[in-house]
C-alpha cells in the first residue's frame, strides 16, 4: 500500500540555555510519530533545529562575554548531544545561522521588498526579548508588561521595515473557518480567531544594526537585520529545499505538521500563514500546539528553580522509559504535570509489572519446558482467541490513534493488551500444563503468549526503540525480522515465531533500579507502623470522610488582584488572584452577587489543587469558596488581614 508522504517538524529552538524537558517533549513526540510513519511505509521527512538570531541569544552571549556565534556553537551541541541520547532520528537539524537559510531568508525578503509587500515607517510600540514579540501600546496594559508572559517590555521608537500583514485578515479568517484541520486542537484555532476580531497589523520584520546587530541583513538595507521571527518560521521551508532543490521541495511541500507547543501559536498560526500566503506557497495541513509541562501544578520556569533537566532523567531511569513517560501521560492538546513520583509510578505500573513481567514469564516458561524453543501452536480456544482479540485491537486503535492524534491512548490500549497476556498466562496456568504433560495446549500457550508480544513490540518500538528491540531479541527475532517494525505487517497473522530460540535476558526493566529509585524518592525508612496503618482498611459509615481524606483539598488563601466580567457569561468572573508568590487566573460563577470592584483586594479562600479547567473557553486554575442558598451567595473570606498563600483547615 502506497501511503501519502509525512512531512513532521518541531520548533527550532533558541539556542540562549540548554534544553529542557519542554524541548524534549516536542522533539520525543515528532520523533515518534515519524517513526510510527515509517512503520507504516509513509514516506518521511522529520526537521528540528536551532533558532539562532535575535535578541534573546545576543544577551545570552554578552552576559557571558563571548561572541553570539560561539553562544550559538556552544549551545547547539547541547541539543545536538541530547536529540542523540534520546534517539531522535531526524532527517535534518538546520541552524538558522546555516549559509543556505540565511539565502532563502535573504530571497524571500528581496522578493516581497520588490512586490512592495514589505515597507519602511516609523516604528513606535514595545518588544518583549523572551516572546522576541513586538507589542502595540493597545496590546499593553497599564502595567507595561508582555500581554504574552507578564515580563517587562522594552519601548522602541524608531524606523523600520514592515510586511504588509494586515491586508491577509480576512483571507486568513476565511482559510481557518474552512480548513479545521489546519489548527489543532480545534480549540487553539477558536483562539486564534479570537485573536483576529480585532484588526491586524503590519509586521515589523527589521531591527536597526545599531540596536540589534545579531541577525540576517536584509538584503535591500544594510544598516538593518531582519526581526527572528520572521528568519525563523521560514526554516519550514528552506530545510526541504525551498529556492534550492526544487525536487526536494516538490517531495516535502506542504508539511503533514508543525509541532509546536502552545506558548507560540500566534506566530505560528497569523505570522506564519500570513508569510506563506505572500511567497504564494501553499499552507501546511495541519499547525498542532500541545499542552504545556508543568511541575506538580506550577509553570516550569529558571525562576522557580523547578525546570525538570532531561539529561539527569536519562541517566537515571534510561532513555526508554522517559521516552514512553512522556508519551503516556500527557494527553495532546492539554497540559501536564511532570512530578518523578508519577514518573516511577507509572514505570513500576506499566513497565516494570505489566510488560516486563510478562516478558520474563514467557521466556522462562519456554526456557524451562521447551528447552527456548517456541513451539508450533495448536487449536487455538476460547483463551487464545481473547488474547489475540485485545492485541489485534491495541494495532488498530494505535493506527487510528496515530492519524487522531491520540497517541496515549493508543499507548493505553496496547497496556491493555500487555494486561491481556498476564490474565492469559494466569488463565491458562502453563505450569500446570507442564505439570499435568498436556503438551499439546502447552505449545499453543507458550506460542500466543510469545505471539502477543511479538506484536506489541511492533507497536511501542517508536516509542521505546531501545527496550523493543531487547524484548524482539529475547523472543529469537534477529537480522531482518529483528529490525521489521512494520504495523503493517502485523495484520497478515504470519507465524514468524516458531521454531526462534528465545534468549533468556535480565529483567527488561530492572527491578533492582526500581529500588534505587524508591530509595532516593521515598522518605528514610519508617517504622514499619506506618506501613501497618497503610494497609490497614477502616471501614468508614457511607459520607464520613478521614482527616486525611479532607487534607487532599489544599485550601489556601488568596489575594484578589484583578476581577472582570467574562464575556458572554453574565455569572462569571475572571479573577487575577495571588496566591503568595504565585498569580493565577480563576473563573468563579460569582457575577450575579458581586461586581468587580466589590471583590478587588478581598483575602478569600480557595481550593489551590484543582486540576486546572477551562470555563467558557477560559483556564480556571482552582475554585473559590463561597456560601450558598437558593438566592444569595457570599464568598468566603478570613477574618481581618491576612497574607495571601496561608494554609486553611
Ligand atoms: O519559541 N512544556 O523556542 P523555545 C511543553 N525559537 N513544551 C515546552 C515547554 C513546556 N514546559 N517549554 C518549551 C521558540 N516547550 C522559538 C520557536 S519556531 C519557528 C521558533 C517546547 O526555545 C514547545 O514546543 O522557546 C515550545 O513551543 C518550544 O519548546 C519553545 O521553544
Ligand atoms: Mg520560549
Amino acid at each position: 500500500m502506497s501511503q501519502e508522504k509525512f512531512y513532521i517538524t518541531t520548533p527550532i529552538y533558541y539556542v540562549n540555555d540548554k534544553p529542557h524537558i519542554g524541548h524534549a517533549y516536542t522533539t520525543i513526540l515528532a520523533d515518534v510519530l515519524a517513526r510510527y510513519n515509517r512503520s507504516l511505509d509513509a514516506p518521511t521527512f522529520f526537521l528540528t533545529g536551532t533558532d539562532e538570531h535575535g535578541q534573546k541569544v545576543q544577551k545570552a552571549a554578552e552576559a557571558k562575554g563571548i561572541s553570539p556565534l560561539e553562544q550559538c556553537n556552544d549551545t547547539v551541541i547541547r541539543f545536538q548531544e541530547l536529540w542523540r541520547e534520546l534517539e531522535i532520528t531526524n532527517d535534518k537539524f538546520i541552524r538558522t545561522t546555516d549559509g543556505a537559510h540565511k539565502k532563502v531568508v535573504q530571497e524571500i525578503l528581496q522578493d516581497l521588498f520588490d512586490r512592495d509587500l514589505i515597507y519602511k515607517d516609523e516604528y513606535s510600540g514595545y518588544y518583549c526579548v523572551p516572546c522576541e514579540r513586538f507589542f502595540t501600546e493597545k496590546d499593553i496594559d497599564e502595567n507595561k508588561c508582555c500581554p504574552e508572559c507578564q515580563r517587562d517590555i522594552q519601548e522602541i521608537v524608531e524606523s523600520n521595515y514592515f510586511f504588509r500583514m494586515s491586508q491577509y485578515q480576512e483571507w486568513l479568517i476565511d482559510y481557518i473557518k474552512t480548513n479545521p484541520e489546519f489548527i489543532q486542537p480545534a480549540f487553539r484555532a477558536n483562539e486564534t480567531l479570537g485573536f483576529l476580531k480585532q484588526p491586524l497589523g503590519d509586521l515589523c520584520i527589521s531591527r536597526p544594526k545599531s540596536r540589534l546587530s545579531w541577525g540576517i541583513e536584509l538584503p535591500f538595507d544594510n544598516d538593518y537585520v531582519c526581526y527572528v521571527w520572521f528568519d525563523a518560521l521560514i526554516n519550514y521551508i528552506s530545510g526541504v529545499g525551498f529556492n534550492q532543490n526544487d525536487e526536494q521541495f516538490k517531495k516535502w511541500w506542504p508539511a503533514s505538521y508543525h509541532l509546536i507547543g502552545k506558548d507560540i501559536l500566534t506566530t505560528h498560526t497569523v505570522y506564519w500563514p500570513t508569510m506563506m500566503k505572500a511567497i504564494g506557497i501553499e499552507l501546511p495541513r495541519t499547525i498542532y500546539a500541545h499542552g504545556w509541562w508543568l511541575t506538580g501544578r506550577d509553570k516550569m520556569s529558571k525562576s522557580l528553580g523547578n525546570v525538570v533537566n532531561p539529561m539527569e532523567m536519562i541517566q537515571k531511569y534510561g532513555v526508554d522509559s522517559f521516552r514512553y513517560f512522556l508519551m503516556a501521560e500527557m494527553t495532546l492538546g492539554q497540559d501536564a504535570s511532570f512530578t518523578e513520583e508519577a514518573f516511577v509510578n507509572r514505570y513500576n505500573s506499566d513497565l516494570a509489572n505489566d510488560l516486563g513481567n510478562l516478558l520474563s514469564r514467557v521466556v522462562k516458561m519456554n526456557l524451562r519446558h521447551r528447552d527456548g524453543l517456541i513451539p508450533q501452536p495448536n487449536a487455538y480456544t476460547k483463551a487464545e482467541k481473547t488474547l489475540m482479540a485485545a492485541v489485534d485491537n491495541a494495532v488498530e486503535e494505535m493506527e487510528k490513534a496515530i492519524v487522531d492524534m491520540r497517541l496515549n491512548q493508543g499507548i493505553d490500549h496496547v497496556m491493555n493488551a500487555v494486561r491481556a497476556g498476564n490474565r492469559y498466562m494466569e488463565q491458562t496456568a502453563p505450569w500446570t500444563l507442564a505439570k499435568k504433560g498436556d503438551n499439546e495446549r502447552l505449545d499453543t500457550v507458550l506460542y500466543c503468549a510469545a505471539e502477543a508480544l511479538r506484536k506489541v513490540s511492533v507497536l511501542l518500538h517508536p516509542v521505546m526503540p531501545g527496550k523493543m528491540a531487547d524484548l524482539r531479541k529475547a523472543l529469537g527475532l534477529s537480522g531482518e525480522k529483528l529490525d521489521n517494525c512494520h504495523i503493517g505487517d502485523l495484520k497478515k497473522n504470519d507465524n514468524i515465531l516458531s521454531g526462534l530460540e528465545m534468549n533468556d535476558i535480565d529483567a527488561l526493566f530492572l527491578r533492582v533500579k526500581l529500588e534505587e529509585i524508591e530509595a532516593i524518592k521515598l522518605e528514610p525508612p519508617k517504622p514499619a507502623k506506618k506501613k501497618q496503618k497503610a494497609e490497614k482498611k477502616v471501614e468508614l459509615p457511607e459520607g464520613v470522610i478521614t482527616i486525611d481524606d479532607f487534607f487532599k483539598t489544599e485550601l489556601r488563601t488568596a489575594k484578589i488582584l484583578e476581577a472582570e466580567k467574562v464575556k458572554g457569561a453574565d455569572k462569571l468572573l475572571k479573577l487575577q488572584i495571588e496566591v503568595g508568590d504565585e498569580q493565577r487566573q480563576l473563573i468563579a460563577g460569582i457575577a450575579e452577587f458581586y461586581s468587580p470592584e466589590d471583590i478587588i483586594g478581598k483575602v478569600v479562600v480557595v481550593v489551590a489543587n484543582l486540576k486546572p479547567a477551562k470555563i467558557r473557553g477560559v483556564e480556571s486554575q482552582g475554585m473559590l469558596l463561597a456560601a450558598k442558598t437558593g438566592k444569595d451567595l457570599k464568598i468566603v473570606t478570613v477574618d481581618g488581614e491576612f497574607p495571601s498563600g496561608a494554609t486553611v483547615g
